[in-house]
């Protein structure tokens, strides 16, 4: 991966477009961990876990494989994981756990994996974050599921605002005003569900647009995010669908091209984190 294909955070590190989602890679571990090694061949360098995955012990092993062996090194990896909502309370024990289960000395991304404002605590949660970076132990801070009120909740109370917000978004569904919000606050989106699931891969305007450039209907609609400097994470269990994601870094739509899937009316495959109970 060169430099173009990497963003740069308000931490100043700087984190690869697309990344290997792993919600739902939780078969057998030998199964996880020869697909990320896999993944790593092709040049994926970013994987994103979660303790509410199951997975953090696979991922990590596969990972610290990668690097004993020589294919990679740790520092050309980005790894996030996300602290789950039960844990809001005890988030520094909880990264412990997650960077244990990991096998990691440290992570590049450490996120509050939704706001759950029905119990009131991901400030401090947040805070504990903040500490961890401040020790070391995390490069960027960063959240998943944030709005605006629930951001400026963080940025008020400890002047940090995170350097990504991992959100849905999607062809159909590609949240402008809060990705608004994002580039006046320094803080980069990043995309969860970005081939909507499967679901959106039947538009007119994906379908036609990929056939205009003998791509994939999950390309174009990796690609219609990366045009708008978004992070994807497609999640896929299939070796041959990871090398099709990953050629959407190849892949360069025209304004007109953008414009058209912009238009595309869609809506939320998942939960709404203003009202979802954690
Ligand atoms: N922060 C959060 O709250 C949150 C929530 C959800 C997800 N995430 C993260 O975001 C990642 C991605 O989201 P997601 O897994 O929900 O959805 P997604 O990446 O949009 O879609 C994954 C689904 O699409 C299929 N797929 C993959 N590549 C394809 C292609 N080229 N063509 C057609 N179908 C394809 C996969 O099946 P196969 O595996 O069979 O290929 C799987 O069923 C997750 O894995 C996770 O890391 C975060």
């Amino acid at each position: 991966m060169g430099a173009a294909d990497h963003f740069e955070l308000n931490s100043g590190a700087s984190m690869p477009r697309l990344g290997l989602g792993t919600y739902k890679l939780d078969g057998p571990a030998s199964e996880t961990v020869a697909l990320i090694r896999r993944a790593i061949e092709l040049g994926y360098r970013h994987f994103d876990t979660a303790s509410l995955y199951g997975n953090e012990e696979a991922v990590g092993q596969a990972l610290i494989d990668a690097t004993r062996a020589g294919d990679v090194t740790r520092e050309e990896l980005f790894v996030t994981s996300k602290l789950w909502n039960d844990d809001q309370l005890r988030a520094a024990e909880a990264f412990g756990e997650s960077l244990k289960r990991l096998g990691l000395d440290y992570l590049d991304l450490f996120m509050v994996h939704w706001p759950w404002p029905q119990n009131g605590t991901y400030v401090d949660a947040y805070r504990a974050l903040i500490e961890a970076r401040d020790r070391g132990d995390i490069v960027s801070v960063g959240v998943a599921n944030f709005y605006e009120e629930t951001l400026d909740a963080l940025i008020d109370a400890t002047g940090v605002a995170p350097a990504v917000n991992q959100v849905e978004l999607h062809t159909g569904f590609t949240q402008p005003e809060l990705r608004a919000y994002h580039s006046e606050h320094g803080i980069l989106t990043e995309a969860w569900a970005p081939l909507g699931r499967g679901e959106i891969l039947g538009e007119p305007a994906i379908t036609e647009t990929a056939k205009a450039y003998d791509a994939t209907p999950g390309q174009i609609a990796l690609a219609h995010l990366l045009a708008h400097g978004i992070s994807v994470i497609p999640k896929t269990a299939n070796p041959e669908r990871l090398v099709e994601n990953f050629g959407a870094l190849d892949i360069t739509l025209s304004d007109n091209e953008v414009a058209r899937l912009d238009a595309v009316q869609g809506r939320r495959q998942s939960n709404d984190p203003r009202t979802f109970p954690g």
